[in-house]
């Protein structure tokens, strides 16, 4: 879906612009051509070398370059992306571009486009903080602008506060999203995947067997359509997809409290294995071994149900789609659980030990909707993932 689309991406004077050259390897890895421009500054942080080798272009650097000129005129450059992405955005390139500068390259660049422009800004907590800034940021928000971050946190200049430049994932996720022009585009999604763990005491957990494959492909599967997702996943095996809004959490209550805080959104897909019970009596400290040799009991407590919670909710995405694990009576149980838990669509499957769909790169589903159960026939993960987004994608197209 990104295949054949371009950047220009600026490249701003602050200590996270090593963090643009990660952004330009998710970048490259998801087929998008980049062509770079490093302004004076920011080539005091990287290097036009190190910029070009992950790019594979040319960095543009002044914009009195005759040969530049010669080869390909500034209105030009400004005019041969998809979008043009700021990374990271200075106090000072916010301030040209809310005053309309155009006294280098970069600069010159941002005035003359006609492409959408994303900016990642990044500076100091003050300076982020300065009503200099903040009136510059009001104005390019106004002019159409898109920002993303900064994120708080500690600084490299060892000040506390946002300020951050957003991490290069969440860039790469905005970007996808922007140049999105799939059937999904504008529409946001809440995936959640991977177990949840549980814990005994600050060093044990129980949790349920998920490698979160199957929502971690159903998230990709959304996203190549265009999706905004949001991708609340718990300690899973796998890593989560690239482009997506990633939220982790580590207990059932944490992602109960993700899933609430995401919303609203226009569909949900909840394909998390979620741990049934937590431990009500959890140690503080580590459980030591008695010297008697009585082994500890745990009392359990019910964890709250978060697809029931969520379907029985006034903030109702219009499609809710929960899974079923079983290992018995499939459809039977399954068609009970749509019911019982007020969502629209069951994912079911037949978890047994003998089937190999735990953990494994396959899988066999029914999907049981109000209309009844259809069976799909056993395929990759991967195969199960792009069906159902283009499924969903046909059931909320009108909605
Ligand atoms: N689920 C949830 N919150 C829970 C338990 C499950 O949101 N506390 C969701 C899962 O993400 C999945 C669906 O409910 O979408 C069904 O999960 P499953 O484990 O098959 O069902 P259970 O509710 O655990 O029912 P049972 O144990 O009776 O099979």
């Amino acid at each position: 879906m990104l295949a054949g689309k371009r950047i220009l991406l600026i490249i701003g004077g602050g200590i996270a612009a090593y963090k643009t050259l990660s952004l330009i390897r998710l970048l490259k890895g998801a087929g998008v051509a980049v062509t770079p421009v490093l302004t004076r500054a920011g080539a005091e942080f990287v290097t036009p070398l190190s910029v070009a080798a992950l790019a594979g272009e040319k960095v543009h650097t002044d914009l009195f370059d005759l040969t530049d000129e010669a080869e390909m005129g500034h209105i030009q450059l400004s005019r041969v992306a998809d979008l043009v992405v700021v990374a990271p955005a200075t106090a000072d390139l916010l301030a040209k571009m809310a005053g309309g500068r155009a006294d280098d390259l970069a600069s010159t660049l941002l005035l003359a486009t006609d492409t959408p422009v994303l900016v990642a800004p990044a500076m100091n907590v003050r300076m982020w903080e300065h009503p200099a800034t903040q009136r510059n940021l009001a104005q390019v928000l106004a002019d159409g602008v898109q920002v993303i971050g900064p994120d708080a946190g500690e600084m490299a200049c060892g000040e506390f506060g946002p300020g951050r430049m957003a991490e290069p994932e969440a860039i790469f996720a905005a970007v996808v999203a922007a140049l999105s022009d799939g059937p999904l585009k504008g529409r946001h999604v809440l995936v959640t995947s991977g177990p949840t763990h549980e814990p005994i005491d600050p060093v044990r957990y129980i949790a349920n067997r998920s490698s979160g494959a199957q929502g971690t492909a159903i998230a990709a599967a959304l996203r190549d359509l265009g999706a905004d997702v949001t991708f609340v996943t718990g300690p899973a095996s796998v890593p989560p997809p690239a482009g997506v809004r990633v939220v982790r959490v580590e207990t059932a209550r944490d992602m109960l409290a993700a899933v609430e805080a995401a919303l609203p959104a226009d569909a949900a897909v909840m394909a998390a294995a979620v741990a049934d019970w937590r431990v009500a009596n959890a140690g503080v400290q580590k459980m030591k071994k008695d010297s008697s040799g009585k082994a500890p009991a745990l009392e359990f407590a019910e964890n709250p149900d978060i697809l029931a919670t969520l379907s029985k909710g006034a903030n109702r995405p219009a499609l809710v789609v929960g899974f079923a694990a079983e290992t018995e009576n499939v459809v039977n149980h399954a068609t009970a659980k749509r019911l019982r838990k007020g969502c629209d669509w069951i994912v079911a499957n037949d978890v047994s030990p003998e089937t190999g769909i735990m953990g494994g790169a396959e899988n066999a589903i029914v999907l049981i909707s109000p209309e009844g159960a259809e069976h799909w026939p056993r395929m990759g993960k991967d195969m199960v993932a792009k069906k159902l987004a283009d499924r969903i994608s046909e059931a909320i197209k009108n909605r």
